[in-house]
């Protein structure tokens, strides 16, 4: 299989873990395994007698039972964990997807959505958010680019990297299209749960039918990326099927102790998400503040939910910027150029605990 280098990716694997200021984490501040084990009497205990065998392929029944209560209408069969979101998407796409399928995938977006379908050859149209229009999308170009062939639409909401947050009257239409034509809804609801008024969650896509695929992590919201613990949950037996039996190709079974872990954690999810939601706020009210001395400088639509934003910087190169910056002030900042965005945009997370000392180098490197 030929696919090209996963850009942001590969920028993580170069600076996440010798910068001093990361302030492009998608994800929330993380806890460690001994928090998480406080979370509930006997819980250590347990673990330490944790069995470290192989585990169930599709996810150990506790876990799926406790993801299954993330939505109204999935049973725990119905769901399938995996290593991550990301493997999720790598086997959707490959037990799925055939070289004569045309995809549309909501743009920009995280590499995966698009390059994995790429890779197996099929045409993919990238389907614009468009900053003019709050990042919003166009249902007419929905409509307008379906193909007798489109197999699969994917879209991600709350979005990386804009922060945006679909609300719920295009959300339900596009299930509706997609329903109508026989095409199946992959959504990357990765960023679940970090809407920052609950009012404006919107359903999961698994929730509106079979012909819907809703993909789920434990590292955005609940911040605990390092269980490599991801899922899809769908009514459709089909691809349920399809997905499980490609899935003994790569991981076979989850993490034993991850598995453990992230059970333990989704029945105590509220107390994670109420810290992370707790930081965001703090953060953001730093970042709004920060981006109303310097509107001169950048433009700054704030989320709506999640812990990314996609920041226009006004005047110069971004790449130069984020570079300079990141050798001046050892912030990070990650260029929109990583994904193929033209726009001189940059990506800024807030979703950890130094933001502000991060803001405050950055405002420093500014005034310089
Ligand atoms: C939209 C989106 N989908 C999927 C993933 C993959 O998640 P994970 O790294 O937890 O597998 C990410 C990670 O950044 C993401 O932003």
């Amino acid at each position: 299989m030929k696919i090209p280098a996963f850009k942001l990716e590969r920028y993580f694997a170069r600076y996440e873990f010798n910068v001093k200021y990361v302030l492009c984490a998608s994800d929330c501040e993380s806890f460690s395994i001994q928090d998480i084990l406080a979370l509930e009497p006997g819980a250590l205990d347990k673990f330490h007698r944790h069995w470290l065998g192989y585990t169930e392929s599709q996810g150990s029944p506790s876990l799926q039972r406790q993801i299954s209560t993330l939505y109204k209408n999935i049973e725990p069969a119905q769901v399938l964990v995996h290593t991550g979101a990301e493997e999720a998407i790598f086997l959707f796409m490959h037990a799925v997807l055939d070289a004569a399928d045309h995809v549309i995938v909501h743009w920009p977006c995280y590499q995966s959505l698009f390059e994995v379908a790429r890779s197996i050859g099929c045409q993919v149209t990238l389907w614009n958010a468009r900053e003019e229009n709050g990042w919003s999308l166009d249902l007419d170009e929905l409509q307008q680019n379906i193909r007798p062939n489109t197999k699969t639409v994917i879209v991600n909401t709350p979005h990386n990297p804009t922060g945006y947050l679909m609300p719920p009257e295009p959300f339900q239409e596009i299930t509706r299209i997609c329903r109508d034509k026989g095409i199946i809804l992959f959504s990357d609801e990765v960023y679940r749960e970090s809407e920052y008024r609950q009012e404006d969650r919107l359903p999961a896509a698994c929730d509106l039918g079979e012909h819907t695929v809703s993909l789920g992590v434990m590292s955005k919201t609940y911040g605990l990326a390092g269980l490599r613990i991801g899922w899809i949950a769908t009514r459709n037996a089909d691809i349920y099927q399809r997905v499980a039996a490609l899935k003994d190709y790569t991981t076979i079974c989850n993490s034993a102790p991850s598995e453990f872990l992230a059970a333990l954690a989704l029945r105590h999810r509220q107390k994670l998400v109420e810290r992370n939601l707790g930081i965001i706020a703090d953060n953001l009210a730093v970042l709004d503040a920060f981006f109303a001395r310097h509107a001169d400088r950048f433009t700054w639509q704030r989320p709506k939910a999640g812990a990314i934003g996609f920041s226009r910087l006004l005047g110069g190169d971004v790449v130069n910027f984020c570079e300079t910056l990141l050798e001046s002030a050892g912030v990070l900042l990650l260029p929109g150029t990583l994904y193929d965005d033209s726009g001189n945009h940059f990506r800024i997370g807030f979703g950890r605990k130094n933001l502000p000392e991060a803001m405050a180098k950055l405002e420093k490197f500014l005034g310089d």
